[in-house]
């Protein structure tokens, strides 16, 4: 959702990785925060903090995090 305008400061843009992860930016402070106070998992990264480096990633987006307008594949 971007709730925070993508500076790092809610949890509404988590995405949960399916693969890929190594093709990812690496954790940044808001990041390590949240996963120091467990409000972010381990897989688990803000799509407004991680960047792609190169190759691809697979996603899921959490139930919690899901608009109700769209539709997800799972
Ligand atoms: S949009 Fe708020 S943390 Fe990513």
């Amino acid at each position: 959702m971007h709730a925070c305008g993508k500076k790092g400061r809610c949890t509404t843009c988590k995405i949960i990785l399916k693969s890929g992860e190594e093709n990812l930016s690496p954790p940044t402070k808001p990041e390590l925060d949240y996963l120091s106070q467990g409000r972010l998992k381990c897989g688990e990264r803000l799509s407004c903090q991680a960047e792609l480096t190169t190759g691809e990633i697979v996603v899921r987006v959490g139930e919690f995090n899901k608009f109700p307008h769209i539709a997800y594949s799972e």
